[in-house]
């Protein structure tokens, strides 16, 4: 399979055809999704809450999502993968920003740049941008505001957030951004973003009429513990299949079926019995 790159994700668009993206995290599963047809993997900073069991996104480190990432490409070689910015790595300026952009690209090949972005942010947008990174800027729900807004809800529910919304996306985009992915956004608003938009939009929760979704890989196979949102729809239990296998384990260590002689190493015939000899 030939690399997706970005010019396959805007042809997509043009030509009507839906983008598949996943949020993983790791070599193993990053190889599945490889075999699947899903264009796109992002690693996203939400690994901090399903990997490492945080609570919010927030202490994600640049080194962690960098290991993560360049793991993510050595099993997805040909996907297009995007990187996500964790949390500091960009807002304290453009210098910060295109430096660790950059480790991403060049330790990770990561081939896309994911930026949480307000208009506060657009001067990273471009910096990053202007640095030959393509930027696929995140806006709508922005998980790594949560100390500031508290608790998220649907994006865009009136007239004037859905304006506010409406004007943000093209800003990102006139500032540089090369893909816009939107979260929590309603529906209707999210459609008329994609209908206006000329790069590739990705949506989590923000309806059908975006170019392309995104969910989590632990939402997908269902291995998420703990509530999830609204939008998030499994596909797989794997949760229950988990517990059923470390449960079923743990009993046969115990009752000593496990290992049985399948699943042991034997020493060449009549060594054994000369190791003895030798240690009378
Ligand atoms: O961090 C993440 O996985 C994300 C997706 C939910 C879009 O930002």
């Amino acid at each position: 399979m030939e690399k997706v790159t970005l010019a396959d994700l805007i042809e997509a668009k043009r030509q009507g055809r839906k983008v598949v993206a996943v949020s993983c995290y790791d070599y193993t599963t990053a190889g599945y999704i490889a075999q699947t047809g899903v264009d796109m993997i992002l690693v996203g900073d939400s690994a901090a809450q399903l990997i490492l069991g945080h609570d919010t996104t927030l202490p994600a480190t640049m080194d962690f999502m960098v290991a993560i990432t360049a793991a993510v490409r050595r099993g997805a070689p040909n996907v297009c993968l995007v990187a996500d910015m964790p949390f500091l790595s960009f807002h304290t300026g453009v210098f910060d920003a295109v430096k660790n952009a950059g480790r991403f690209a060049s330790e990770c090949n990561a081939q896309m740049i994911k930026i949480e972005a307000t208009r506060a942010y657009l001067d990273i947008i471009k910096a990053v941008s202007d640095a030959g990174m393509a930027v696929m800027a995140h806006i709508g729900i922005r998980p790594q505001s949560i100390g500031k807004i508290g608790r998220f809800k649907a994006e865009a529910s009136t007239t004037e957030m859905a304006f506010e919304l409406v004007s943000l996306a093209e800003q990102m985009v006139k500032g540089g951004a090369s893909a816009l992915l939107l979260e929590g956004v309603c529906a209707e608003v999210a459609q008329i973003i994609t209908e206006r938009a000329d790069v590739p939009v990705i949506g989590i929760g923000s309806g059908p009429a975006c170019d392309g979704q995104i969910l989590i890989a632990h939402d997908i196979l269902g291995l998420t513990a703990g509530p999830v949102p609204k939008f998030a729809k499994s596909y797989a239990n794997l949760a229950n299949a988990s517990i059923a296998a470390f449960t079923e384990y743990a009993r046969q260590v115990k009752a000593g079926e496990y290992p049985d002689d399948k699943h042991c190493y034997r020493m060449k015939p009549g060594e054994v019995e000369r190791l003895r000899k030798m240690l009378i």
